[in-house]
């Protein structure tokens, strides 16, 4: 389904939100002739592709690119190429900032150095958009709200896990009371094997760098849980185990391209067969020590396959959930149990092209209603369409109106890393750990807006 015909079926609230006049544009910041002047900081992948070749083909008339910024040199200048954009680069931040006065900082470094720029960023005049997770721990994360506090400038965190049409759907349909309270949450989430080593080969694989998947994955789920629920997370318990990679492979080698087993080795991966991930990263690697096909077996792996915690929220619903990276398949299993019934849904495979069956069960002892399926719209682009939807109101126009609340700052950006480093916590510690303390936010039963 296109996106047009999507709006035109799906309810009013989403379609409302996406519609939301050009004309508002006229007003702000973004309008055509009054542009935007945006950089970002850290050029790998996800610069290069969404926020690099994207934002310029699509968002062009209301933004200027002035000025890219990554710790490596050679990848910078595969990076502007790559884009196709003439502007500046720089391997300082101060000097970008300086030289170009961005309004707007886009921060799509390794997740360990996100706290970093924001922080910069934030002190030297920027706004800032930073791609998940908000940082890797509760003393960063409380280091960015200080600095917001101090400093006066807005942070948007990319959750584009909440803008896919059905899950905005999912999000009407909760607010619009159909399951009633909701008394438990199951959210179970498979990653295959192609995709877990993927992380394994880089810096996801080093608990230091990227949080473990609990933060760095998982972020995503539990923000989408804690907007969907409208509550803030109080107590987890968690489960980790790391059985398949890192110490526990057959055999090792120093990386991908200089292994002898490149045969017997069911995730050997050749990073010369892509021109992007060779000259972004094989190429450049003598700058910095930045190898993008590590070996998957290498010791320095700390992280969890296999994940599982309990989350209790403040308004007292139950959170089960699992990530479960050692599997060949992969998809998800959602379901909200509340006082007036379940809704399920089961997604397989990635990505998906068609729409979405949501299964409503109403609880027989308090309803007469009957079981049914409501359709949910497929709508293109990433992330199950909600890359485009996102990049609309972070660069079109972002004051169009926002029922669902989807646009995110720092509070749900902690909220959500809060429950990864309280699942490691659980782990570490084999007991409930609390989210109260670890920064200065206290759960509240209902999310402040
Ligand atoms: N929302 C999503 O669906 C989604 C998808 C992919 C990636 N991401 C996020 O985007 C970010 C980037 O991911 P990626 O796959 O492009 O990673 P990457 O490793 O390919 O790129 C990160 C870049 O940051 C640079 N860098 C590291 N420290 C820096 C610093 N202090 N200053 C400037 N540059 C620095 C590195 O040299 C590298 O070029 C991560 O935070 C990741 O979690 C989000």
């Amino acid at each position: 389904m296109k996106r047009r015909d999507f709006i035109k079926n799906t309810g009013v609230l989403t379609a409302g939100a996406m519609l939301a006049s050009p004309a508002t544009n006229l007003a702000g910041f973004y309008a055509p002739g009054n542009k935007k002047k945006v950089a970002v900081v850290g050029t790998g992948v996800r610069c290069v592709f969404m926020y690099g070749r994207d934002l310029l083909r699509d968002y062009s008339d209301y933004i200027d690119l002035v000025g890219l910024c990554d710790i490596n040199p050679g990848r910078l200048r595969f990076a502007r190429e790559f884009i196709g954009t003439g502007c500046n680069i720089y391997t300082d931040l101060d000097e970008l900032i300086r030289n170009e006065r961005p309004e707007t900082l886009i921060v799509t470094t390794e997740d360990s150095a996100h706290h970093e720029v924001i922080i910069r960023g934030m002190e030297l005049g920027c706004d800032i958009i930073t791609e998940k997770p908000l940082t890797i721990d509760e003393i960063k994360a409380q280091a960015i709200l200080e600095a917001e506090r101090k400093f006066g400038r807005k942070v948007i965190v990319t959750f584009n896990y909440r803008y896919p049409p059905y899950r905005a759907k999912i999000k009407e349909l909760l607010m619009a009371g159909l399951v009633g309270a909701v008394t438990s949450v199951d959210f179970h989430w498979n990653l295959d094997h192609s995709h877990l080593t993927r992380y394994m080969r880089r810096w996801h694989g080093e608990s230091n760098r990227g949080g473990t998947l609990w933060v760095h994955k998982s972020t995503h789920h539990f923000d989408m849980i804690n907007w969907w629920i409208d509550s803030d997370p109080e107590e987890v318990r968690a489960y980790g185990m790391l059985e398949r990679y890192g110490i526990h492979g057959p055999f090792r080698g120093k990386n991908c391209r200089n292994c002898a087993h490149t045969g017997e080795c069911p995730y050997y991966w050749d990073i010369n067969g892509s021109a992007v991930d060779k000259g972004l990263y094989a190429d450049n690697e003598h700058y910095d020590g930045y190898v993008r096909d590590n070996c998957v077996f290498r010791p320095q792996i700390d992280i969890h396959e296999k994940h599982s915690a309990l989350v209790k929220y403040a308004n007292g619903a139950v959170l089960n959930y699992s990530l479960n990276g050692d599997s060949d398949h992969s998809g998800y299993w959602l379901a909200f149990n509340g006082t007036r019934g379940r809704l399920e849904l089961r997604m397989g495979g990635y990505p998906r092209k068609e729409d979405v069956d949501l299964v409503f069960m109403p609880n027989a002892r308090t309803t007469n209603e009957k079981a049914q399926i409501i359709k949910a719209y497929h709508s293109e682009g990433g992330h199950w369409g909600g890359d485009p939807l996102m990049m609309d109101k972070l660069f079109k126009d972002p004051t169009m109106p926002d029922p669902l609340g989807q646009e995110a700052g720092t509070r749900d950006g902690v909220m959500s890393i809060l429950i990864g480093v309280a699942a490691r916590k659980s782990i570490a510690q084999h007991q409930a750990v609390k989210i109260a303390g670890l920064t200065e936010l206290t759960p509240m039963v209902k999310r402040p807006v």
